[in-house]
């Protein structure tokens, strides 16, 4: 079967495979929280089954430390053909707040041209694409050998894929790994990710008085633990925006000046871009980079969650006993998650208040990475999607974080091109996540297109 044909393929069935991933989001497969690990389950054996469905060998739903991954091979129809590992995650992130959504986050529901529900984006949308790509290259003999690795950890910072892959070297091995966990800059701008930051997480509790106390009694004499707790985060930043742990700018490997050029090439003005998105009044960060070099190539620290004393409606004059806030760190090469840990760790030692005790529990981390654009497989894919939509891909660095990227390389030593057919607006993490459907079916044209080009790119 000629590449036409797969792509006439692509089009004649649309509409099941958007019924396909409305079934795929119906479940509720959030990572984070133990009440969906029933979710989880039913969301991995889902995948195994439309991987069965596809035809493909060896599939499996293998047990890890936490929720399953899922596995399958298809051959390609000629022996010498290369082997793509197609990455993807199935769990999602929660959907809170769910009194933001326009419809239940769990109830995909077409508004216009987008897809609506939590998933739909990041990535649900993504794995559907590929598998569907793969089907419609299948239908008359695959040009490259497919292999399968779909996680359920992503969100949760992949704790039990290094250990997977460390045990499965020979099962994944490939020519190159297909991970379209990223996203586009926009629906007419194709766009292939070349860098990504890395992430370390932490809680830092802060505990003050052995209980609540009546803030009239004890209001002059106790150190509040909310306000120490904000005393310490208010010096995690200096005035310029810039991290106050100490050493953590020492790793960060500078951009060279043709890199600062080729990233000042964009489709559009990103101030604008970043106060249209974001629909703050002012940007903030260090002023001597680009928004595009803060949020690609500069390491920074953010605050994802905040809690202490009373927070129901109305008022209650109390000094709280306790406070926490969730820290997380983006990195960028050649920073180390466990050094920023130590880093923090002395900023507190050096900071934190004889009035109160803390403790710090570091969870999820991973490094940056950065893969080589002139790679085969970067190439084939890049005139993939200048044959799907006419203009060549802009590459970018992206300041979101895949796990399985720094695993690949390090353990199986793997290359991974990075794409993904969501778009700014696709509210990722946020109420309202949305799949413009347009670009998704564009996404599945140039995957496939892929699939035909990477074989003679790669001989
Ligand atoms: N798909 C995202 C990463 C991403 C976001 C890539 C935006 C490109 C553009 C991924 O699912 C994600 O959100 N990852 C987490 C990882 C973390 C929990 C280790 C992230 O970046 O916060
Ligand atoms: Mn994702």
């Amino acid at each position: 079967m000629s590449l036409s044909q797969a792509l006439q393929y692509l089009q004649e069935n649309h509409d099941r495979f958007l019924a396909e991933l409305e079934a795929f989001l119906r479940i509720p497969s959030v990572s984070t929280t133990e009440k969906h690990a029933a979710d989880i389950a039913r969301a991995a054996n889902w995948v195994a089954d439309s991987l069965r469905a596809l035809g493909a060998q060896n599939v499996a739903v293998v047990p890890t430390g936490q929720h399953p991954v899922v596995y399958g091979f298809l051959p390609a129809a000629e022996a010498e053909a290369p082997t793509v590992l197609i990455y993807g995650h199935y769990d999602v992130q929660p959907p809170e707040p769910l009194d933001l959504w326009e419809t239940p986050p769990f109830e995909p529901t077409v508004r216009g041209d987008r897809l609506y529900a939590r998933g739909a984006t990041d990535m649900k949308g993504q794995v559907m694409a590929s598998l569907k790509a793969v089907e419609a290259a299948a239908h008359g003999g695959l040009p490259v050998n497919i292999k399968f690795i779909i996680e359920g950890e992503e969100e949760i910072g992949s704790p039990d894929l290094a250990g997977f892959i460390a045990e499965h070297k020979d099962l994944l091995a490939a020519d190159v790994c297909l991970n379209p966990d990223s996203g586009m800059l926009g629906p007419d701008w194709p766009t292939i990710t070349y860098a990504l930051r890395g992430l370390a997480y932490f809680e830092l509790r802060v505990f003050g008085p052995d209980h609540d106390l009546h803030s009239g009694i004890y209001g002059g004499v106790v150190h509040n633990p909310a306000q120490a707790l904000a005393e310490l985060i208010a010096g995690m930043h200096d005035e310029n925006g810039r991290v106050t742990l100490p050493g953590f700018y020492d790793k960060v490997r500078p951009l060279s000046a043709d890199e600062r050029e080729a990233l000042s090439h964009l489709p559009f003005d990103p101030t604008t871009f970043y106060l249209k998105q974001t629909g703050v009044p002012k940007l903030w960060g260090e002023p001597e980079y680009t928004p595009v070099e803060r949020t690609g190539a500069r390491p920074t620290l953010e605050i994802n969650g905040l809690y202490s004393g009373f927070i129901e409606k109305g008022a209650k004059t109390v000094i709280p006993s306790y406070a926490m806030a969730k820290i997380s760190c983006r990195l960028v090469p050649d920073q180390d998650p466990d050094e920023v840990a130590e880093q923090l760790k002395a900023y507190l030692k050096a900071h934190a208040p004889a009035t109160i005790r803390w403790e710090l529990d570091v969870m999820a981390g991973g490094p940056a990475s950065v893969t080589d654009i002139h790679t085969p497989a970067v190439q084939a894919l890049a005139r993939a999607m200048e044959a799907t939509w006419g203009s060549k891909p802009f590459y970018r660095r992206e300041g979101g974080s895949i796990p399985v990227v720094g695993q690949m390389q390090q353990i199986l030593g793997l290359d991974s091109v990075l794409t993904g057919f969501g778009l700014p607006d696709a509210n990722l993490h946020a109420p309202n996540e949305n799949l413009h459907l347009p670009t998704w079916q564009k996404g599945m044209e140039a995957l496939v297109r892929f699939f035909y080009l990477y074989p003679q790119a790669a001989r």
